[in-house]
């Protein structure tokens, strides 16, 4: 497969430069700058991200080119573009004016391969504190904008180009056709990286690596595990054994009504009902972090016994994607682990299982377009993210049977309202939150006190950070009404009006 490797500098845009490219239906990887992969034959091209770094600092990544420059096609983007210009003896420093933000291209060279297509007046995204001052002989502007005369050049003579501007980023409008021209007409990319040849080497690569062994594998009712359990079973059929527990904190219906829709997709799979284990283990338990650790251990206790009746298997699936796998350039050290709650579950050692995950290549929106080619239904494809502590995390005190069933019924609404309303796709994830307060109200003639609830609908690309959905007043009229209306237990409705960060999506 035509590849394009992309070196981490440690920007904030990486995965978008590697997002975009994949739209052009082209294979590409991200490695550290400083873990340069072999450069076999199928690498057509190299992209230099930016970085949070000044190519000045005395600790500025350094990477090695000796294997790259002048040999493959590369594109250096931000940093990379100000490190290549000053390797070449170029001038960089601190800018003196602000270039951050939108600017229009006012020099175009229409005639460099780079630049095919892109109007004059191009709208493009700055984002840095550096600036090239002197270009080094042999270096060619190949664009400008008023406050940037070198936002773009090639080195004369090689493939090698470079922008000071981000074509990854949507603000950067015709960044897509630059990265197309780069990709497709200097590196003479294939477009074949498509869903269905994806699924067509991936069913093969399994059918080889597998064999006849049997293989276990935990669905969750999300889209990551379901495509990988699909893509197994069209690989192995009944070889693959999956594994659906009930851990109580599901949505309503949910757990009914997803096992069935396995079913319809001929996956061979044994629905767990654990609720009551779950229940126990949880009961009298606030802090969310022992919330969460209870939970992934019985996950792990229940799956591991269920595991253990399906003799002789040799291998444990997961849908595990490309962003739980690449691996940070830690220009600054290794990332925060803000997140370390997320990782619940996992693996115990005495299950002593091979991994397979045959998403590990795939962003999400990789995950779901092959999801759809393989004929899974929108309703599974297109389901908001749910975490997997589910509605414990959402009832902001201990865990009760008659607590979740609340909780169940307000999120039934909400989220059923919001598919009504055709507005459940234009949220990224939304949900309820029980709080631990009560409040007066009045009911007919009786006065209440009752719990309230929070509804939360936010906007995000990846979850990292979020904005709270702008929902039409009329759609939380109706729902908050239903939910005081139609839940005993509940008569305040909340929304959640606060953005990610500083706030996080779920409450606890
Ligand atoms: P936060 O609350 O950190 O959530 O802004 C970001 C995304 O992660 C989900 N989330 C979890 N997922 N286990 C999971 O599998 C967890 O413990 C967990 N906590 C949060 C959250 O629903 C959102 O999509």
């Amino acid at each position: 497969m035509d590849t394009i490797i992309i070196l981490d500098f440690g920007s904030q845009y990486t995965q978008l430069i590697a997002r975009k490219i994949r739209e052009q239906n082209v294979y590409c990887e991200i490695h550290p700058f400083n873990k340069i992969p072999t450069l076999t034959e199928d690498v057509k091209g190299v992209v230099f991200s930016g970085s949070p770094y000044s190519c000045n600092a005395a600790d500025a990544p350094v990477p090695d080119m000796s294997n790259i420059k002048g040999k493959l096609p590369l594109l250096a983007v931000c940093y990379g573009a100000q490190y290549l210009a000053k390797w070449g003896g170029g001038r960089v420093q601190q800018s003196k004016i602000r270039e951050y933000g939108r600017a229009n291209l006012n020099y175009i060279d229409g005639s460099n391969p780079l630049m095919k297509g892109v109007p004059m007046g191009s709208q493009v995204w700055m984002s840095h504190g550096d600036t090239i001052e002197v270009l080094p002989e042999g270096y060619k502007t190949i664009c400008s904008t008023e406050n940037v005369k070198y936002a773009g050049y090639q080195i004369e003579g090689e493939q090698t180009y470079a922008i000071q501007f981000h074509p990854e980023v949507h603000h950067s409008l015709d960044g897509n056709t630059l990265l197309h021209n780069f990709v497709v007409d200097i590196c003479h990319c294939r477009q074949d990286w498509t869903p269905a040849s994806f699924i067509e080497t991936t069913v093969k690569e399994l059918r080889e690596r597998v064999g006849g062994d049997k293989v276990v594998l935990g669905l969750s009712g999300g889209v990551d595990s379901t495509v990988a359990a699909v893509l197994l079973n069209k690989a192995i059929g009944h070889q693959l054994h999956c594994i659906f527990v009930d851990n109580g904190l599901l949505r309503k219906n949910e757990f009914e009504g997803v096992l069935e829709s396995y079913k319809d997709m001929g996956l061979n799979v044994k629905g767990v009902d654990a609720k009551e284990r779950f229940y126990s283990v949880l009961a009298g338990v606030t802090e969310p972090e022992k919330k969460r650790k209870a939970i992934g251990k019985t996950f792990i206790d229940v799956f591991d016994a269920e595991a253990k009746l399906i003799t002789d298997a040799k291998w444990l699936g997961q849908g595990t994607i490309y962003p739980d796998v690449i691996e940070s350039s830690s220009v600054k050290g290794p990332s925060q682990t803000i997140k370390s709650h997320h990782n619940v579950g996992g693996l115990p050692d005495y299950m002593k299982l091979k991994l397979v995950e045959p998403l590990r290549s795939l962003f999400k929106d990789e995950v779901r377009r092959v999801g759809r080619q393989l004929g899974i239904k929108d309703e599974l494809i297109g389901r908001h993210p749910f975490p997997g502590p589910g509605l414990a995390i959402r009832i902001l005190s201990d865990v009760t049977p008659e607590k979740v069933h609340i909780l169940q019924e307000v999120d039934h609404i909400f989220i059923q309202g919001l598919r009504d309303a055709g507005l459940y796709d234009k949220v990224w994830q939304a949900g309820a939150m029980l709080l631990p307060v009560q409040s007066v109200g009045v009911m007919g003639d009786e006065r209440t006190y009752e719990s309230v609830v929070a509804l939360r609908a936010v906007e995000s690309v990846d979850g990292m950070t979020a904005d709270w959905s702008h929902l039409p007043y009329d759609f939380m009229a109706k729902v908050s009404n239903e939910i005081i209306n139609r839940v005993k237990g509940v008569n305040r409705v909340c929304y959640d009006i606060s953005s990610k960060p500083p706030a996080t999506i779920e409450w606890e």
